[in-house]
Formats: C-alpha cells, structure tokens, sequence
C-alpha cells in the first residue's frame, strides 16, 4: 500500500481543493445529508476566490497518495480543526485519520490545550476514533437548509511540571 504524504498547501492547490470538497460532499456526505442540504454545503465554494482565501488564510494541509492530492485539512487560529475532505475515490485508506493526527500534532506542538471540530454526522465516527469527545449538537443554516453538526474537543494533558531544581552545599 502506498504511503500517504502531507505538505503545506499552496495557492495552485485551490481548484483541486475545490473539486475534492465538491465530490466528498455528494458521495461521501450522501447518508446523513439529503440532496438539497449537499447541495446547500457545496454552495459554500460558489466563489473559488473566497474559498481559496478561505484556504489561505488557515494552516492547510493537502494530502497525496500514489502521486495525486486526494484529501485536505485546515487549522483555524490556533484550536479550530475546520475543515477536512477526502475524494471519494480515495476514501477509508487512512487518508483523514493522518490529516486530523498531523493537525492536533501541529496544535500540540503550539501549545493549545484543546482543539475543537464541529464535526459532520459522516465524520464524527472517524474524530471520535481520534480522541475527540462530542460537546453539543449544532444547527447550521447554509443557504436555505440546515445542516446539524456536532461540536467536539479534544482535550491534551498538560507536560508534567519540571520539578524544582535541587540545591546541593558542598
Ligand atoms: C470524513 C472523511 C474526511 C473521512 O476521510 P477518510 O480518508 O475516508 O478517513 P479514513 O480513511 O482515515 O477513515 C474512514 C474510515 O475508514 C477506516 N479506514 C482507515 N484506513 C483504512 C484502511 N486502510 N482500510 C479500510 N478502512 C480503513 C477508518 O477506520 C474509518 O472508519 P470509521 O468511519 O468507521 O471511523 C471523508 O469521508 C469526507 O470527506 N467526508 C465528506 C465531507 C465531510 O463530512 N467532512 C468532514 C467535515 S467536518
């Protein structure tokens, strides 16, 4: 099996991101979502420029297999994991588990002490297998439908304190 490699995204990345958050939506989204509410979400890149800004302004991350982007995930602000998609076609490879590891490796690394998602009802299964606990239920309006969402967090234990430097009299 090839190995799944992640990189910082770039601007020319944008057109193929948008075709990833088109497909996810319609084939992976199908079972929780009806058409008209894939349709309202999808409606969210409408406008490449802003989706792509939307894109550009976070910490994203493009993952490749076998040579090709397949999936991205984006850090907003410091503690928000936004947004994470997968093309269908590469689905259920471990594709999204490693986007959601490299993001809460990268929080980790920054400090942040919980990180939240407000997960779709099709990935919460898979932020849950990845420690994260739901909170609450949402309902986002998206257009003219609403889509429910469920925020969720997880939480990182604090280092161990350094223990107290001991003093030694010789
Ligand atoms: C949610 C989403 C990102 C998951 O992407 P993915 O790459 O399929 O995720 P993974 O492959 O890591 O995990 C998916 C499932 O496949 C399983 N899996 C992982 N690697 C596998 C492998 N090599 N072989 C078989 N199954 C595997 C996982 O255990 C997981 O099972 P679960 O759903 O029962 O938890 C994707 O379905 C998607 O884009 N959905 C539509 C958009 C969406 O809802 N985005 C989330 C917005 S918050």
């Amino acid at each position: 099996m090839s190995a799944i490699a992640l990189r910082p995204f770039l601007p020319s990345d944008a057109r193929r991101c948008i075709e990833i958050f088109r497909n996810s939506i319609e084939e992976l989204g199908n079972e929780d979502y009806d058409e008209d509410q894939r349709e309202a979400w999808s409606a969210r890149a409408d406008d490449p420029a802003a989706f792509a800004e939307r894109l550009s302004e976070s910490l994203t991350l493009i993952a490749s297999l076998e040579g090709a982007s397949v999936g991205f995930a984006t850090l907003k602000g410091l503690a928000a994991l936004d947004m994470l998609y997968v093309d269908p076609a590469f689905a259920r490879r471990g594709v999204g588990t490693a986007l959601i590891d490299a993001l809460v490796r990268i929080a980790q690394a920054r400090g942040v002490e919980k990180l939240s998602a407000d997960a779709s009802d099709s990935a919460r299964p898979l932020f849950e297998r990845n420690g994260f606990v739901a909170q609450r239920r949402n309902l986002v309006a998206m257009g003219d439908q609403w889509l429910g969402n469920t925020t969720m967090t997880r939480t990182f234990a604090k280092p161990a304190a350094a223990p107290p430097p001991t003093t030694t009299r010789h």
